[in-house]
């Protein structure tokens, strides 16, 4: 059983999908691990500390391995010495990047869709949305407390008493909750809103106040997975109105709102970002997914009526090291999970593998992409 890590190749991609931690568990397992020479370069692992933990590290990792890791999926044009049938385990990007996984197909490889891990207890350690979620909900606030040119927390000093900036978080999943309590730490006062009603009771719980439409009924008992799923026209209005009235007294505004396998809903107009108050910032997580901003721009500062809009294509990559660490955890916490001591490898359950396989004997396999 050989596990290869590759380099990633995509512009803006700094993470990588193994650490010198996770290679040593792997061995433990009984795997051997390849390391591409420099794959950890950017999230600060040299070749030498991925060597000490028992990796071979060479120029061409892929050659005879029975799993690739990755972050992102790899080019297929790279996956040529890999042996017949090989898994390919990362975030595959399955709607995105739908011509990879056909060619993935075409070259007989099982392709593994880690964004595809159902949302259940036991597959809760192998979640990457969830693990790089909650760093880009941080690294959003830090970002946007960067942008602004005010302090967050109240200060009150001989020349006088600085006022708490008002954050208003959109969209209350795993980066929103880490998003509120991360402007909460920096002194912030910060309400949040979502469509799910059962983010009320942890929007209190982080000392943060609930701002929800009650007039028309929200998402009770959420979609499947927990999720979110597309509201009706009337609720849709109703938010409008009620993030109008709110949005035009906040200073920062962190939105966070997806809807799986689809744009992510737009929740701020050029009108609304005309009531805010110039040097007012807001950092839209879901730029690379279509924005809930509009206007906003991966990777650009944005600047309309005076505030300033942030996203980035990818959050996580701006804390490679903590997010390669989280990101290569769940790849090990999935791979062992399954590991079985005769086979000396992973043998998936009907649950887990039929959500995440993408690709078998030569065809795409998977309901989400046939449907
Ligand atoms: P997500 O990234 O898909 O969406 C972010 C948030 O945006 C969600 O809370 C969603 O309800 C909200 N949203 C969507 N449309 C909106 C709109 N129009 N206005 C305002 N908000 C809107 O969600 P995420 O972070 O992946 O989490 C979703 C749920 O799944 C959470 O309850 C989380 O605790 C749960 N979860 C469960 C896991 C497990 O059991 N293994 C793992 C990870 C998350």
């Amino acid at each position: 059983m050989r596990i290869a890590v590759l380099k990633e190749r995509a512009a803006g991609e700094t993470r990588v999908s193994a650490t010198p931690e996770t290679v040593k568990k792997f061995k433990a397992l009984g795997a051997e691990v390849a390391v591409e020479a420099g794959a950890g370069e950017t999230a600060s692992i040299a070749d030498a500390d991925f060597a000490a933990a028992g990796a071979e590290v060479t120029a061409d990792a892929a050659s005879g391995a029975d799993i690739v890791l990755g972050v992102q999926g790899p080019d297929p044009a790279l996956l040529g010495g890999v042996k017949p049938g090989a898994w390919i385990v990362a975030g595959l990007d399955p709607f995105g990047q739908r011509t990879r996984v056909d060619a993935y197909a075409a070259a007989g490889l099982e392709a593994l869709a880690m964004e595809f891990m159902p949302r259940i207890t036991r597959a809760q350690s192998m979640d990457i949305l969830s693990s790089q979620s909650n760093l880009a909900g941080y690294k959003a606030v830090i970002e946007a407390a960067n942008a602004y040119g005010r302090a967050f927390p109240m200060m009150m000093t001989a020349a006088g008493t600085i006022s708490a900036a008002k954050c208003f978080v959109m969209g209350v999943g795993v980066a929103g909750l880490q998003a509120i309590a991360t402007a909460r730490r920096l002194g912030a006062q910060v309400s949040a809103t979502d469509v799910r009603s059962a983010t009320k009771e942890q929007i209190l719980s982080l000392g943060a106040k609930p701002i929800f439409v009650e007039t028309v009924a929200g998402i009770e008992g959420e979609g499947a997975g927990g999720y979110a799923t597309e509201m009706s026209e009337e609720y849709q209005k109703a938010q409008a109105e009620l993030v109008s009235s709110h949005i035009a007294k906040q200073d920062i505004v962190i939105t966070t709102a997806l809807i799986p396998g689809r744009a992510a809903p737009r929740l701020i107009t050029d009108a609304q970002i005309a009531s805010m108050k110039p040097g007012s910032v807001i950092f839209d997580l879901a730029v690379a997914q279509g924005g809930n901003v509009e206007g906003s721009k991966a990777d650009e500062l944005v600047v309309k009526h005076g505030v300033k809009i942030i996203g980035y294509a990818n959050t996580p990559a701006k804390l490679p090291a903590d997010a390669s660490a989280l990101f290569a955890r769940n790849l090990y916490n999935f791979l062992s999970a399954f590991w079985d001591k005769e086979a000396g490898r992973p043998v998936l359950d009907e649950e887990i593998g039929n959500a995440i396989r993408l690709t078998q004997g030569g065809k795409v396999v998977n309901e989400r992409l046939l449907g």
